[in-house]
């Protein structure tokens, strides 16, 4: 359903750093696993979110809308993408890819092996697992699609840890209720979301469905949070202050 070779985020990615702003418990997650890095290379960095302010970063980006909504304080992207990168083996101490590894398309696995080949030190993968984030209530009650798609476009934690080599870790990252990054997975403590057009646009998984499929799920959500059903099935939900998703920080030691 893709209907142009520019890169996919030139399209979506309008309006993306007022609904994506960074989570400062997914900062510190990843700030830990980059360890002692002085030099970090962050592959998809998109607007910069969750980019370390006090360590040397390259940052690489295909989309010309993402980069021009990076903060004039961080450096600025090259523009490229995962399946090349402009840096000689083993150049920096660490890499990192956050939310970005899905949308490399055919460039998954070069991408990522890319990642494991500039990096001395640990590679730093934030991503979702699949399994679990379709099996939140919108994907497994109202949005098949974007579990069908997730299945085909995000690799298995496992599969990131074939190609990435050597001894790889996977921990659960709990999405809080009340994150600011408005990321798909943030919407399992909000319904109401789903009926707001900006917060929708903000995540690709409902940017890249077609129309009808967005109308048809606004609709049943609509729905249901008026005649109570929505709340009867999960409203427990209501009382978490943290969900696991299924987003997943893959970190592989150097
Ligand atoms: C969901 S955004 C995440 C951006 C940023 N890492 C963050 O955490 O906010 C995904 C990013 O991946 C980028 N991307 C898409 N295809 C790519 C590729 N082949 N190589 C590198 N980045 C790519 C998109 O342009 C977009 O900026």
């Amino acid at each position: 359903m893709e209907l142009s070779t520019e890169p996919r985020y030139d399209r979506i990615g309008e309006g993306y750093a007022r609904y994506r702003r960074p989570d400062q418990r997914f900062a510190a997650r990843i700030e830990a696993a980059l360890g002692d890095a002085r030099t970090v290379v962050n592959v998809g960095a998109g607007t910069g979110s969750y980019e370390p302010r006090d360590r040397h970063v390259v940052a690489v980006e295909p989309s010309d809308v993402m980069a021009a909504q990076r903060p004039p304080d961080l450096a600025p992207a090259i523009r490229a993408g995962a399946g090349a990168l402009p840096l000689r083996d083993g150049s920096v101490d660490a890499a990192m890819a956050v939310v970005t590894v899905h949308h490399w398309d055919a460039d998954q696995e070069r991408g990522v092996r890319e990642l494991r080949r500039v990096a001395r030190g640990p590679v730093v993968i934030l991503t979702y697992d699949p399994r679990v984030s379709g099996a939140m209530w919108l994907m497994a009650d109202y949005l098949p699609e974007v579990a069908a798609l997730d299945h085909r476009i995000f690799p298995l934690p496992e599969t990131l840890a074939a190609w990435l080599g050597g001894a790889v870790s996977v921990e659960a990252v709990p999405i809080p209720r009340d994150t600011p990054d408005w990321m798909l997975g943030s919407f399992w403590a909000h319904p109401e979301r789903v009926l707001d057009p900006q917060a929708r646009a903000g995540t690709s998984g409902f940017a890249r469905m077609d129309p009808a499929i967005v109308a048809r799920t606004v609709d049943a959500v609509q729905r249901d949070l008026g005649s109570g059903a929505w709340d009867e099935r999960h409203g427990h939900l209501r009382e978490l202050e943290a969900y696991d998703a299924g987003l997943r920080l893959i970190v592989a030691a150097p």
